[in-house]
């Protein structure tokens, strides 16, 4: 059916409050907040739970139906006038990354919920439904994989593997999700993952290109590929005070220069190569013995797939050349692969279109950044919205966007998501 107006206004866009989303990010900083005025909220803890609720009771008021599924995405469902037709999906995460902002992820749950609220202040229904989604765990710093909840919903990955995860201190995800339950109950969908018409995520760029040039809105055309590797690096335990340096198998030395040695493979004239080694861990990290283990992390990132390909599979032999030297060995494993993932054409023009309709100065680009979208895309046409943010810092407790930048995206989303829910 057409949409349907109860007042003089129909367009969706006019019903987002621009106060109210501002609200609502400032009532959800709370949970996990830093000295720093950022944000900690680790998947499935303590904190999330309380953001979870809260989201709970914010539907409820509205009397929206929330649902989570058993890997714990958070679902909030305004319902549609054709009970059969798929859903629309938009949403993001509520985790953040442990000196994290206010704005990366929970901008896109809160978007997608203040679309939903527009929606019914303007007395407008839609054919399908359209739901609001928390996903879980997208940092992937608790848990591994990041995007876990995305992945799972897209058969990405195992649900019984995921659950078995533990983070560092051996709490696995399902304990951490059955924590999670009773602290924020809702109803479980025993079956994971249903099919959806077409997803949109919102999202702070997280990069300082839309700022720079002074564009509203980023109209997201693809997300560049992402690779991760846990390198175990074993030598020997020694007494620091007496053994030769020539006899040692020092695993920290042997992983320092691994590091060092692959940044010509990684060097790049255009600077869109992306090579981070974000955790180093040191056994048994005494000051009086020889480290024996070193286990570190590398994130590789790169938006063509040939090039992300050729620099990832470089890793191994350069590693496994330099623990050589030292006497020492190295294990390089994979656990994170995902392709350069375009956003699929029709959803980037209704977006573009959206904004062109808004008259909001736009640009079309690629996140750098990875998000859910990533893998929702492989289970249905998926589109994003970026909006600038300060500096373009995330990853970082002084992350900040505007207010009335956050609602304009918000405001593009609600006519794309109707756009969608009516086709
Ligand atoms: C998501 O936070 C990412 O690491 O790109
Ligand atoms: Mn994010
Ligand atoms: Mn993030």
């Amino acid at each position: 059916m057409a949409t349907a107006s109860r007042g003089s206004n129909a367009r969706a866009s006019d019903h987002v409050r621009e106060d109210r989303l501002w609200q609502r990010h400032m009532d959800m900083a709370k949970f996990g907040a830093t000295p720093k005025g950022g944000v900690n909220r680790q998947a499935l803890s303590a904190e999330d739970a309380r953001a979870r609720k809260l989201l709970g009771q914010w539907a409820a008021a509205r009397g929206w139906e929330v649902f989570t599924d058993p890997i714990g995405n958070l679902y909030v469902k305004r319902p549609g006038t054709d009970a059969g037709a798929k859903p629309v999906l938009s949403g993001s995460h509520l985790d953040s990354q442990p000196t994290g902002g206010k704005f990366d992820g929970t901008y896109g749950v809160l978007a997608a919920f203040e679309a939903l609220e527009a929606l019914d202040d303007a007395g407008i229904r839609t054919k399908r439904p359209i739901m609001a989604v928390a996903w879980t765990n997208e940092e992937g710093n608790r848990f591994q994989p990041g995007c876990m909840g995305s992945g799972a919903f897209a058969g990405v990955y195992e649900l019984d593997t995921l659950l078995a995860g533990t983070d560092p201190h051996g709490t696995s995800v399902k304990q951490a999700f059955a924590e999670v339950l009773e602290a924020a109950p809702a109803r479980l969908e025993p079956k994971l993952g249903f099919p959806i018409d077409s997803y949109l995520e919102a999202h702070i760029e997280q990069g300082p290109i839309l700022e720079a040039t002074r564009n509203e809105i980023g109209v997201v055309t693809l997300i560049q590929g992402m690779r991760r590797f846990y390198i175990d690096v074993f030598g020997e335990e020694a007494h620091s005070g007496t053994t030769p340096l020539k006899l040692r198998k020092d695993a920290l030395k042997s992983a320092c220069s691994m590091v060092t040695a692959l940044e010509p493979l990684m060097a790049d004239p255009t600077d869109t190569v992306r090579y981070t080694v974000g955790r180093f861990e040191i056994y048994p990290g005494s000051p009086s013995t020889v480290p024996s283990k070193v286990h570190f992390l590398i994130d590789l990132r790169h938006p063509d797939l040939a090039t992300l390909k050729r620099l990832g599979d470089g890793i191994a032999p350069i590693c496994e050349a330099e623990a050589a030297k030292r006497g020492c060995t190295v294990k390089v494993t994979e656990y994170t692969t995902v392709e350069p993932m375009p956003m699929e054409a029709n959803a980037v023009s209704l977006v573009r279109d959206s904004a062109k309709a808004l008259g909001m100065k736009h640009m079309d680009m690629v996140s750098g950044a990875g998000h859910d979208a990533m893998h929702v895309a492989k289970v249905a046409p998926a589109g994003m919205i970026f909006v600038p943010c300060w500096k373009g810092i995330s990853h970082n407790e002084t992350e900040a966007a505007t207010a009335r930048d956050l609602a304009n995206g918000t405001r593009v989303l609600v006519d794309a998501l109707v756009a969608l829910a009516n086709r």
